[in-house]
Order: structure tokens, then sequence, then C-alpha cells
């Protein structure tokens, strides 16, 4: 992408050769992933929906919570290891599903995935990853890597991604349930955002595509897209279809909690997909407590959105969450370092 300029209109860096000794937190390193991304990418990786209102509202929310200080209990042996559908994590952090890594660093998903290896956290690869879904399990084997599915309007193509991850060797699905359409992200349409040359969701290539939807009167919601959105019947689908834990993402009320842990769900994870895709959802954080007191611990609940550094995932832990998700953090570890960056943010 030589040519290109930054978000703050500088020639776009090169990746650091070391990992600067002056990072003192994870998000120390947003400056310099912006400088090595182009203005488009940097407003992809960084923009939410519409206002941008929930976007910011995951982080005022964090910030809002004050943690309750007590002193002189017995701290010794404890540790921050868990266990997750019957694999064992030594803390409760993944990184998230994002999109298209090769925007942050031409090795994307697999320095992502080496980066999380080395770190020996987990890493949710998303369906819209731009290296395919085997190359990166084979680069980076590890028990704790998890598929990300988007239910596709073509259920067959969508069953046979589910079979390629088994056979890959991903250890649970993660099915996005928040983003049957994408988001109107206008800090991305402002900044002319379209993938570059040779970055493209590999993973469904070939995939047909919908049938436009006909036969009501006017004009079908989001041109037809919605005709192929997952329902409640695609969880029993998916269900018969294999016995990877299946994990619900993207759910942000109590109810429709309730509803996927019945429908048997293996966890949640309550999200608002990073403030990208409906604006005006509450942060992830503020329905937290709510949706943990319902569920009751009958299935693990985790959490993304907003989390920055250690203080957040222990109020999330605080608030009823079994583990968190990061997104963006761990893709401004990558734009600026490669796989050392992402496995320094862990650390983090
Ligand atoms: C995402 N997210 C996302 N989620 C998902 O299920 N599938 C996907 O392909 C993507 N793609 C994606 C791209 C980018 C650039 C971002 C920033 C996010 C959402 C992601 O998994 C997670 O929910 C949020 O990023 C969490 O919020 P924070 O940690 O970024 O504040
Ligand atoms: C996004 C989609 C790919 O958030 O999930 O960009």
């Amino acid at each position: 992408m030589g040519g290109d300029l930054t978000a703050s209109g500088t020639a776009v860096l090169p990746p650091l050769a070391a990992i600067p000794r002056e990072i003192a937190c994870a998000g120390d390193y947003e400056a310099l992933a912006r400088e090595r991304m182009s203005a488009q990418a940097w407003a992809y990786l960084s923009g939410g929906a519409g206002d941008e209102i929930t976007l910011r509202r995951n982080r005022e929310a964090f910030d809002a919570i004050p943690l309750r200080g007590r002193v002189l209990a017995e701290l010794s042996g404890g540790d921050t290891g868990l266990e997750l559908f019957g694999q064992a994590f030594d803390f409760p952090i993944l990184l998230a599903p994002v999109a298209y890594l090769k925007l942050a660093h031409a090795e994307g998903e697999v320095a992502a995935a080496l980066g999380a290896a080395a770190a020996e956290a987990g890493l949710v690869l998303s369906t819209h990853a731009s290296a395919a879904l085997e190359e990166v399990a084979a680069a980076a084997p590890s028990r704790r890597l998890w598929f990300q599915l988007y239910v596709q309007p073509d259920r067959e193509f969508t069953a046979a991604l589910v079979r390629r991850a088994e056979e890959a060797g991903y250890s649970a699905l993660v099915v996005t349930l928040d983003a049957p359409v994408g988001g109107a992200r206008n800090r991305e349409q402002r900044a002319g955002f379209a993938l570059p040359p040779g970055i493209e969701a590999v993973n469904t290539r070939g995939m047909p595509q919908v049938p436009a939807h006909r036969g009501r009167r006017g004009a079908p919601l989001c041109g037809g897209i919605l005709e192929g959105a997952p329902t409640w019947k695609d969880v029993d689908w998916l269900r018969s279809l294999t016995r990877l834990p299946i994990l619900l993402k993207g759910i942000m009320s109590p109810e429709d909690a309730a509803r996927a842990v019945d429908a048997g769900a293996s966890g949640l994870v309550v999200s608002n997909h990073g403030g990208r895709t409906l604006d005006r959802l509450p942060a992830s954080i503020e329905v937290l407590p709510a949706i943990a007191d319902g569920v009751k611990g009958r299935v693990p609940v985790l959490l993304d959105g907003g989390i920055r550094r250690g203080t957040d995932v222990l109020t999330a832990l605080a608030l009823g969450a079994s583990a968190v998700l990061v997104g963006r953090p761990y893709v401004h570890g990558l734009a600026a370092a490669g796989a050392p960056g992402v496995a320094h943010v862990i650390n983090l």
C-alpha cells in the first residue's frame, strides 16, 4: 500500500521491529497502530455505527464504575485460571473475532494466532478473516482456537463452513447474531473505505448469492438480505449439525439470554459488536448484571466491548462474566509490531 496516508495525513510507517520500552499499557499501542494503517483502514478498525454513541458508551460505562476497595483478605494461592467447555485457560481473556486482519499487518490472522498462542490466550477467528481458516489453524496449532460463524443465507454453505472449522481443529463455534447486515458506519463512509486488492473474506469465497426477495409491498428491508438472516430455528439446526460448544454472540437482553439457554446454547457473549452494528444500544457492561443474574450460572457468560486494561476484566468478572474478549486493542498491537505486539497486549 505504498503511498498511502494515515488518518493523521502522514505516510504509513512499517511495523516496528521491536517492542518499544515505553509502552506501559495496551492503550499505548493505539497511536503506534494509527501511524501504521491507512486512513481508510483506520476508519474501518476504530469506527462504529451511526453517531458512535454505543462505541463511546462502551468505554464511558467502564469509567463510571468505581471498584470497591477491600483489604486484608487471604490472597495466597489465588490464580487466574478457569475452565470453559472442558478447556483449560490460564486467564479469562480471549481475542475477539475481527474481520480482515491483513488490513492491520501483512501477516494478518496468522500473526494474531501466533501472538495468541505465544501468550497462551484463546482466539476466535472471524468468518470474514482474510486468511483461510485451515491456514491459521495449521500455522498456530492451539487447543484454544475457536471459530466465529456468520450464518450465511445459503445454509448448505454455512454447514460446510462448520465442517471445515471442525476438521481444522477449532474447538468451539461463536455464532454472531447481531450483524445480519453491516452497520451504517458513517466514519468508514466518509473515509471512503473499501477493501484494498488482495484482502478479502477468503473463507466465504464462491458463496452463492442471496436471491432477492419478492412478493411484498414496498421495498424489502435492506435490499432483501434479511431474508437469509438467522432466526431461533437456526440455533436448533446448528446444534444438530455439530457437537462443538455453540456460543451465541450479540446477546444484549435478559429475554434473549433466557431463550438462548433454553435453546441449548453452551455459552453467551454479551456484546454490541464494539458499537459497530446498531447505534444507541447500551454499553455491554451495563446490561451484563441483569443477564448474568438471569442465567444463574447455567452456562458461561462472556463479555466484550471496551475492555482496555486489567481493571476492566476484573470489573466484568465482578459483574458476572466468566471471561472477556478483547477486540481493537490486540489489532493495535498487531498493526504496531505483528505477533509480538499481540502477545504483548495480552500480557499487559
Ligand atoms: C469486529 N467484530 C466482529 N465480530 C464478529 O463476530 N465477527 C467479525 O467479523 C467482526 N469483525 C470486526 C471487525 C472490526 C474491525 C472490529 C473492531 C470488530 C466485533 C468484535 O468481535 C468485538 O465484538 C468488538 O470488537 C469488541 O469491542 P472492542 O474490544 O473492540 O471495544
Ligand atoms: C465488522 C463485521 C465484519 O464488524 O463484523 O466489520
